[in-house]
């Protein structure tokens, strides 16, 4: 670039596309064209990417003469920069190319328009000069802010270092998040290899617990990412949702609706920008760091790579915790309150889909449902109220996978569910790997056991 530019990491939040940008080509012979762009991506200090979905004119121009000028816009401060560009060549793979694929397939399922902006290819242009145009005021990177950010990055993992248990662990990690870095609302979300699934084990921001609630790996924002294993940051939901409705397209008709079954995720009114974080362990997608804002452009492209260290720590420290598989050198003794009184609550176990229903409300489902069953039914046959996650682990009826079996984020989810129902149950951890069952009142169980076509798919499930 030239001596005069300013620097494209100064303009990061033009280039996330919260306002639409005008590319201009020329014609061999001199005759121009202008057409709107969605994004200007980032690549490097040097080079941008343009997505190629509807090019006509645009494509045979910068085939002919590539030789272009792109005009992008601060939506902070409405500051304006031209850029004069070299068009390079077009790429349909790759690092750049899967980057943009996953965030345009992200927003296409979160609006209900797959299958209407194909990517074609990404542009790649070598940016000669930028420069602000109008009454600008010139960006310059601002001073020390690198320095910022790697001090919150020092608390945070000194934060998340201190924990000794993996639910303070999740909490800590996303009010961390909050204090150190601005990011009010986030969810944790981790994988279930078993029903390619992904459940949340905690939020923070929100007036709701959102522990249970699950997104399909592949559907939405959230699942894009998992499926993808790519950081997806939308910018502008609005203007997303804006083009949905244009299109008259609705994300009921193409089924792209979060499919969170039972427990709903709990959600941001007036959301404006959204981000999510695959979680990568032993290059194993362990979960999503899913963000949102009431501010457009609070996720740019500049954002990324912090995301992804921030998403990496966090799973890091939750991993290790969830490794830690001693328990408490003694067992605890029964810490019951008081034996269960009152009217007996009606427990129902559904074989099919391992749910769990008390006094007619819904509780849980899958492996944490299977816990809960076993659980209950220890309790009734031989009056345990503690036990083990060694013997959890071990119980092969619980079709824990083998190695990351998750128990601990399951555990989580039970024992805030079980809270959150006020069915009178509660699961309290007693120490490093023991569980205490407390009954406020006596319980009955019943189970509806699997004759129809589920039948198979749970005795194979469940081992
Ligand atoms: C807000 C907005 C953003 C757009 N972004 C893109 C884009 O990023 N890539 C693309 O290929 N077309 C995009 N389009 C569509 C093109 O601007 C349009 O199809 C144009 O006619 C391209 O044709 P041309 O190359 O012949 O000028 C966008 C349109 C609008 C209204």
């Amino acid at each position: 670039m030239s001596e005069t530019s300013v620097p494209l990491e100064a303009i990061g939040d033009c280039l996330q596309g919260v306002i639409p940008s005008w590319l201009a080509t020329c014609s061999a012979d001199g005759v121009p064209n202008v057409t709107l762009l969605s994004i200007v991506h980032y690549v490097d200090q040097e080079r941008i990417a343009l997505t190629r979905q509807f090019f006509n004119k645009t494509s045979t121009n910068l085939n002919a003469n590539p030789q272009a000028q792109v005009l992008v816009a601060d939506p902070t401060n409405a500051d304006q920069y031209v850029m004069d560009l070299q068009f390079l060549h077009t790429e349909t793979e790759g690092a750049t190319f899967d980057a943009v694929a996953s965030n345009l397939d992200a927003i296409a399922s979160q609006t209900g328009m797959e299958g209407v902006f194909r990517l074609r290819g990404v542009d790649i242009h070598r940016v000669r000069r930028c420069v602000p145009v109008g009454e600008t005021i010139r960006a310059v990177p601002v001073r020390g802010a690198g320095t910022r950010t790697l001090g919150s990055l020092e608390e945070y993992v000194r934060r998340l270092a201190a924990c000794v248990d993996y639910a303070e662990a999740t909490q800590v990690g996303l009010v961390a998040l909050e204090d150190l870095f601005g990011l009010g609302h986030s969810i944790l979300l981790l994988a279930d290899q078993q029903s390619d699934a992904l459940f949340a084990v905690a939020s923070n921001g929100y007036g709701r617990s959102s522990a249970g609630a699950e997104v399909a790996i592949g559907v939405g924002v959230i699942g894009i990412a998992a499926q993808r294993r790519q950081v997806v940051c939308v910018a502008s939901l609005a203007r997303s949702r804006a083009m949905r409705d244009a299109i008259n397209l609705s994300a009921r008709e193409h089924g792209a609706e979060s499919s969170a079954g039972e427990i709903p995720l709990p959600g941001l009114d007036g959301v404006e920008s959204v981000a999510a974080i695959p979680l990568i362990v032993r290059n194993q997608l362990t979960g999503v760091l899913y963000l949102e804002s009431d501010r457009a452009g609070a996720f740019g492209s500049g954002d990324e790579r912090l995301l992804a260290v921030l998403g990496g720590h966090l799973v890091t420290a939750l991993t290790i915790l969830e490794q830690d598989q001693r328990e408490s050198p003694s067992p605890p003794s029964a810490p019951l309150a008081g034996p269960p009184a009152g009217e007996a609550t009606e427990i129902v176990y559904y074989q099919a889909d391992d749910s769990v229903f008390a006094g007619g409300e819904y509780v849980i489902k899958g492996v944490p449902g299977r816990i809960l069953w076993k659980l209950l039914n220890e309790y009734l046959a031989n009056e345990r109220t503690t036990f083990t996650n060694r013997e959890l682990r071990l119980d092969e009826r619980l079709g824990l996978p083998a190695g990351n079996d998750n128990l601990e984020a399951r555990l989580l989810v039970l024992r805030k569910r079980l809270a959150g129902a006020g069915c009178g149950i509660e699961l309290e951890r007693v120490g490093r790997g023991r569980l205490a069952l407390h009954l406020a009142r006596p319980i009955r169980l019943s189970e509806v056991q699997t004759s129809g076509p589920m039948r198979a798919a749970h005795t194979q499930d469940a081992g």
